[in-house]
């Protein structure tokens, strides 16, 4: 392929990168923005593979090499469930850290990399690889930390190290210094020693970074690797001259960034605040009832399923609240029976979605589509929390630390201020879980305590089949 051809096919790709991004903002185009997406990837591969910077001989190398790793994508893809996704694309981003560091080392050691360069082109290809490593570290690093803690390899209790920010600092220091000495290395060997000091700085900050961030704010730190690998991916452009790297990387780390600011948004924290860490316990603990003051108050009242299904018969308006749960239970088909069912006998059916439902941003939006449940009558936490006052059933389906009222009402909570779905407005409330269990960020839930709220005690899917079976008899 000629050089002019490989150019076009490159602005070809960037362009589709650009429409599927702007597709994958909303869900009713998010199918065609995935289809742009990999008709872009498809057009840059070839153009790359096929391009005039490799040779023929590479070229066998390079399929041997696409069919391993193609392979075992397709496999992962097939064989992952849909609650394993968020840790899926942990992996996937740690992959991108990784080759950003291999490629880097092997771009300093290679010896025509740095051939015919002046002493002014030598110095910012050398930054070039310096910073590649660096950030290519941090996102690998991280985001097997970020893998572990999403698979619950990993506990979500922040590591609160004794000066940890002034241990941060001292890296910084050491990172800068070897970075100076990186760059007026005499011999290669002199420089991979700096490159390893500070490449082993990077791999222990990008884990600290991620061990020191708490349970609940895990949406951001899933958002912001994201965004790294995106910058990891544009540094490996700059060291291999690939402009369609560098632009496809920036595209990635600055929606990235984008969506770690809607996740900061959508939590009311501050980015350097969830960067600094300490912030949620970690979940799975039984909710703890009532002492004192700040302790959530009243009974908890249990309701049957059948008991359920009567409540949103005599219902005129109903709004859902998915979380996790649902997710686990792969109960997103049987919810949308319930809605058809609801609907045909003239009840306002609608979904209310938490920004950070879920595990990953847009879970439960993919899990509602998947289902079909139309578009129109899923609505984010901004447009209907207003609602709730006018609603006589919301039912939460396996959520928890997204319509915990602790947000609002206990000052001292970490999650105090975070946005939540008021659920406890409605008439009635009901929670389906399995337990008094806390959610992701480990905090008790005085929901469960609120005079007009009922828990609907079990799996999910087990309770919506029978409240499905109850609606239908
Ligand atoms: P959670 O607060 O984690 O609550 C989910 C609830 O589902 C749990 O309390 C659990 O209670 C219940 N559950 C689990 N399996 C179930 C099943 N089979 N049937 C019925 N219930 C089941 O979830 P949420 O309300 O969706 O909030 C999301 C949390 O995850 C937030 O803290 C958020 O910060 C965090 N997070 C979000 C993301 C993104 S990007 N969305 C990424 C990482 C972390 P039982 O055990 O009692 O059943």
């Amino acid at each position: 392929m000629s050089e002019s051809l490989a150019t076009v096919s490159y602005i070809g790709a960037i362009i589709l990168f650009i429409l599927s991004l702007g597709g994958l903002s909303n869900p009713e185009s998010s199918r065609r923005g995935n289809l742009y997406g990999m008709i872009g990837m498809t057009i840059a591969v070839l153009a790359t593979v096929f391009g005039p910077r490799v040779s023929m001989a590479g070229i066998p190398w390079i399929i041997g090499a696409m069919v391993v790793g193609g392979s075992i994508g397709l496999y992962a893809a097939r064989k992952v469930q849909m609650t394993q996704m968020p840790e899926l694309v942990a992996m996937m981003h740690s992959l991108v850290g990784l080759a950003a560091c291999l490629v880097g080392f092997a771009n300093y050691i290679d010896p025509i990399a740095a051939l015919n360069l002046s002493s002014a082109e030598k110095a910012i290809h050398e930054i070039e690889v310096y910073l590649g490593i660096l950030i290519g570290a941090v996102t690998f690093a991280g985001s097997l930390i970020a893998f572990g803690k999403l698979s619950g390899k990993i506990g979500g209790k922040p590591l609160l190290l004794p000066g940890r920010h002034f241990l941060n600092l001292i890296g910084l220091l050491v990172v800068i210094v070897f970075g100076w000495q990186f760059l007026h290395a005499e011999t290669i060997s002199a420089g991979m020693f700096a490159l390893t000091v500070m490449t082993v700085i990077a791999l222990l900050f990008g884990m600290h970074m991620v061990l020191a961030i708490g349970g609940a704010d895990m949406p951001v730190v899933v958002s912001m690797l994201n965004s790294y690998s995106g910058w990891a991916a544009a540094a490996t452009g700059f060291m291999l001259n690939n402009d369609l790297l560098i632009v496809t990387g920036a595209l990635v780390g600055s929606s990235g960034a984008i969506l770690s600011y809607i996740m900061c948004r959508a939590m009311n924290r501050n980015f350097i605040s969830v960067i600094a860490g300490g912030f949620g316990s970690g979940g799975g603990k039984p909710a703890q009832k009532a002492e004192g003051d700040a302790q959530p108050a009243g009974e908890v009242v249990a309701i049957s399923a059948a008991d359920t299904a009567e409540l949103l018969r005599e219902a005129k308006s109903v709004i859902i609240v998915p979380g996790y749960g649902m997710a686990v239970a792969q109960a997103q088909h049987t919810v949308f029976e319930i809605t058809q069912v609801l609907r045909e006998k003239g009840v306002n059916v609608r979904f209310g979605i938490h920004p950070v439902a879920g595990r990953m941003p847009g879970h439960m939006n993919v899990l509602l589509a998947e289902a079909k449940v139309p578009y129109d009558i899923v609505m984010e936490m901004d447009e209907i929390n207003a609602d709730f006052p006018d609603t006589d059933v919301a039912i939460v389906i396996g959520a928890n630390d997204i319509v915990n009222p602790a947000a609002q009402e206990v000052p001292d909570s970490p999650i105090a201020g975070m946005p939540v779905l008021e659920v406890w407005k409605a008439k009635t409330s009901i929670m389906m879980k399995r337990s008094m269990a806390t959610g992701y960020a480990g905090v008790d839930n005085p929901l469960f305590y609120k005079e007009n709220n009922r828990m609907l005690f079990g799996d999910a899917k087990k309770m919506l089949d029978e409240v499905l079976t109850a609606l239908k008899a």
